[in-house]
């Protein structure tokens, strides 16, 4: 029932475009034909991708490597895409146009309420550059891995170190073993210290992680491998009860593959890193996010054999547990690391200057940030998710020099 609203949303969203901008072409031309048949048949197989991912990722236990699901995905956020922003000239026209009904109405005038040509053009025009650029990102943005360089100061930090942090893999959606090759030399030639994941590895089943899991074994790190889950990892967008025996061994099989991987995941826990006598707490939460996402993470549980007289790192899929929860806390919790937003994979990000519409849900979304002596950074993904490209903000791999010092 869920799936005919969707659709039938889709589609009102999509006459509402043809009706506005079918008139800029004269009727009865060649390209007033091509542009009905062509609109509505790309619209069909808009239909078409949305219901095949619904039911395939419902579907766990029949995961298959070679699936088609990132391009259906992809197909949609680009056509939906295109047309949603295209319609806010139309938007704009239905304004002006409500005005001029009202005066018409009490002033018995009679002015014009065909739409404006300017604006019906607009709407073409502003659907083609969304189309066009998300072309571009996927061939040139989805694969593009940047290194993020930051200098970020602890107290009582007495050692120059070198972590690795990346997130947001989402191996379902990664599909070139070439590309994760490069990925893990690109981090191996780092000679870090240590390497933090900090969750969404897969974005339904543990399946997605087999064919990757000889390449990611070779992610290396002098003080070793750590991660947490994220929301993605713990298979609740399948629609499967976590009562389930489904559910269960999906979630044990995450777990297990972690290790296999030669990730010590932390799951509300603590350890201690001792580096040549210098040692700080590295702790780890389960996911926890603000609003609807799943609130596993428990903080208290996580610093229990926390000895506070030592710097402290947490790693915690959700920035937003950092606002919610962490700056409120009693814990001296010296620097959070966080993915979960990937910058939404667009966005303007310069020398200086950063933005992405993401920072209108998560005050924190890219890089570094404190308050109150605490301090975030969030890592932009290293992967993807529904659009196989990215517009802007690159696949991040953080390189971050850790040393003494406040903030
Ligand atoms: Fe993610
Ligand atoms: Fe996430």
């Amino acid at each position: 029932m869920k799936i005919l609203f969707l659709l039938l949303f889709l589609f009102l969203i999509d006459y509402y475009f043809f009706l506005g901008t079918i008139s800029v072409f004269s009727k009865n031309t060649y390209a007033h034909n091509f542009y009905k048949y062509f609109f509505w048949i790309l619209s069909i197989f808009v239909y078409f991708s949305i219901t095949y991912l619904i039911f395939s990722s419902r579907n766990i236990e029949d995961y298959n490597f070679n699936n088609n699901n990132i391009i259906f995905s992809t197909i949609f956020f680009i056509f939906f895409g295109a047309k949603a922003i295209g319609s806010f000239p139309l938007i704009l026209d239905d304004i002006f146009r409500f005005f001029k009904i009202t005066i018409n109405l009490f002033s018995k005038s009679n002015l014009d309420l065909s739409r404006l040509v300017f604006l019906k053009k607009s709407a073409l025009f502003i659907s083609a550059t969304v189309v066009s650029s998300m072309l571009l990102g996927i061939k040139f943005g989805r694969f593009n891995f940047k290194k993020y360089y930051s200098n970020i100061f602890i107290k009582n930090w007495n050692y120059d170190y070198k972590i690795i942090h990346i997130s947001d893999l989402h191996l379902g959606s990664f599909k070139s073993k070439d590309k994760l090759r490069k990925l893990v030399s690109l981090i191996n030639n780092e000679n870090a210290d240590l390497l933090l994941f900090t969750g969404d590895l897969v974005n339904n089943h543990y399946k997605e992680v087999i064919p990757f899991k000889s390449i990611l074994k070779d992610l290396k790190a002098k003080d070793g491998k750590f991660s947490v889950l994220g929301n993605h990892d713990y298979g609740d967008y399948t629609g499967l009860k976590r009562s389930s025996k489904e559910w269960k061994d999906n979630f044990n099989n995450m777990i297990k593959v972690q290790e296999e991987i030669g990730f010590d995941l932390l799951l509300n826990e603590s350890r201690l890193i001792d580096k040549d006598q210098f040692k700080f707490n590295l702790v780890g939460v389960e996911n926890w996010g603000a609003g609807n996402f799943n609130k596993d993470g428990d903080i208290d549980l996580a610093m229990k054999n926390v000895d506070d007289s030592l710097p402290t790192i947490l790693l915690s899929h959700d920035p937003s547990h950092w606002r919610s929860v962490i700056l409120k806390s009693k814990y001296k919790i010296d620097l959070q690391l966080s993915g979960h937003t990937h910058g939404l994979q667009f966005g303007v990000e310069l020398k200086g200057f950063k933005w992405s519409p993401v920072r209108l849900r998560y005050k924190e979304w890219a890089g570094l940030y404190s308050s109150s002596k605490k301090q975030i950074y969030v890592n932009r993904g290293v992967g993807h998710l529904g659009y196989a490209g990215r517009i802007g903000i690159m696949p991040d791999i953080s390189v971050l020099k850790i040393k003494n010092g406040t903030t």
